[in-house]
């Protein structure tokens, strides 16, 4: 339940949909799966088998394979610190506007409510910046929270959270998609969303964008899930659960195309224009595009506004807590200092700077700048150092195998080595080599 928590986040509810439509609409589905199978469940599976194996956080258990490999988990563990300073910012907007949809209060033009009003962003010379200031209480609240439940430990706070978290997600969302679907327009949203344009899939960069969109949405290469499987029992099911977290995400994920899509064909009814000019992508959406729909809806549009904005602030948070905890468990296992005292250390420090950092003019631009460098070489990187150090260097898959085949129903074989060995480091290196030639060029 914790893995899924962690999976479902931001990245499922606005990041999957204009992905999708970018890239071949209905085509980008083939290659997204082939991403899911190639490389999304193969490496859950690896980072599944090194925390259960060695039973501690990231760089310990990597340490315990092979001393040098400890960089690695620092390595993640640094990523981690950077994702956490601004997701919590997001959820923080996120939080701010569950509040703001149930009077509407951005008015008739949402998108100057959200840069002018709430952000107060002035442009800079070639730059967004801003007073990323209508943030700051919600964002005090947002890491407040994350830490409490990270203090009273794993099993009664994360566990009991995503115990709570996830069934009220999938509830909120559900409703939200059928009052999604009850829209007019909601059809010509889908046709738009699921219309294959089958040339697409001769396009390198839409495969790219399908393995980029399967690490980032099932939080591989971060060493969450080496945490969070450190805390399972010796006998569980290990193939087994990597495989409901990983189609549970991709099943949210297909959901929420659905729901977005549909309230996108709303809007470009109502407007009386096309989809297309109305899938807007990134923040734009959900802060600027979805106003917009709930402002015209005719009936319920509190209701929408709060479910929209609530299912943000609840996916977001349990991300949240996955991402600390890599941080924290990374501290406890070098320091030997108690939970508490870690949470309020690292928390506290990774809180001050996020609370620090974005209420500031430069703010924005912060956001912009970590989480294109994130996503491009952060995660891709320590993917491929990965499976390039615990794959060919060291050359411990069959160990792992031999350790998750002991307690697993579904069995390991020739398609894990092959998908982790072989492809995945082949399409990483194509990733992080044609990121590096876009920036270059
Ligand atoms: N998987 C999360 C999402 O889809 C994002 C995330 C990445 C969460 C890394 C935690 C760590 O939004
Ligand atoms: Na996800």
């Amino acid at each position: 339940m914790a893995a899924i928590g962690s999976a479902v986040g931001l990245g499922n509810i606005w990041r999957f949909p204009y992905i999708a439509y970018d890239n071949g609409g209905g085509a980008f589905l083939l290659p997204y799966l082939i991403a899911l199978l190639t490389a999304g469940i193969p490496l859950l599976i690896l980072e599944y088998s090194i925390g259960h194996r060695y039973r501690s956080s990231a760089p310990l258990a990597y340490r315990r394979i092979s001393r040098p490999a400890e960089a690695i988990g620092w390595w993640q563990v640094a990523i981690c610190f950077v994702i956490a300073i601004y997701y919590a910012v997001i959820v923080a907007w996120a939080v701010r506007y569950t509040w703001f949809a149930l009077g509407q209060q951005w008015g008739d033009d949402p998108d100057g409510f959200f840069f002018n009003d709430f952000l107060q962003v002035s442009d800079g010379p070639g730059m967004v910046s801003g007073f990323v200031s209508g943030v700051a209480w919600p964002l005090v609240a947002v890491w407040a929270l994350v830490l409490a439940v990270l203090a009273l430990g794993v099993r009664k706070g994360i566990e009991k959270a995503n115990k709570i978290f996830i069934p009220l997600l999938v509830v909120l969302f559900v409703l939200l998609v059928i009052q999604a679907l009850t829209l007019d327009g909601a059809t010509a949203g889908l046709n738009a969303l699921f219309t294959p344009d089958w040339g697409a899939m001769l396009d390198g960069g839409v495969w790219i964008a399908a393995y980029g969109q399967i690490f980032f949405s099932l939080s591989i290469g971060f060493a969450i899930m080496v945490t969070y499987a450190s805390y399972l029992r010796r006998k569980v099911n290990l193939t087994g659960s990597a495989m409901v977290a990983g189609f549970a995400n991709s099943s949210f994920e297909l959901l929420a195309g659905i729901g977005v899509f549909a309230a996108l064909g709303f809007m470009a009814a109502t407007a009386g224009t096309a989809v297309d000019e109305v899938a807007t992508a990134g923040i734009g959406l959900a802060f600027v595009a979805f106003p917009q729909i709930i402002s015209t809806l005719p009936l319920g549009g509190a209701l929408f506004g709060v479910l929209f904005f609530g299912c943000l602030v609840i996916a977001g948070l349990s991300s949240l807590i996955s991402i600390v905890q890599v941080i924290v468990s990374a501290v406890q296992d070098r320091t030997g200092l108690g939970r508490v005292q870690t949470v309020l250390l690292v928390g506290g420090a990774t809180a001050l700077a996020s609370v620090l950092l974005f209420p500031t003019p430069q703010g924005l631009y912060f956001l912009d700048t970590f989480d294109r460098f994130i996503n491009q070489y952060g995660i891709a990187l320590a993917g491929l150092v990965m499976v390039l150090v615990f794959g060919w260097i060291l050359r411990r898959l069959p160990l792992f195998e031999k350790h998750a085949n002991a307690i697993s129903s579904v069995r390991l074989d020739w398609w894990w080595k092959i998908a982790l060995g072989g492809i995945t480091p082949v399409l990483l290196g194509f990733m992080m080599w044609d990121s590096l030639r876009a920036e270059l060029t």
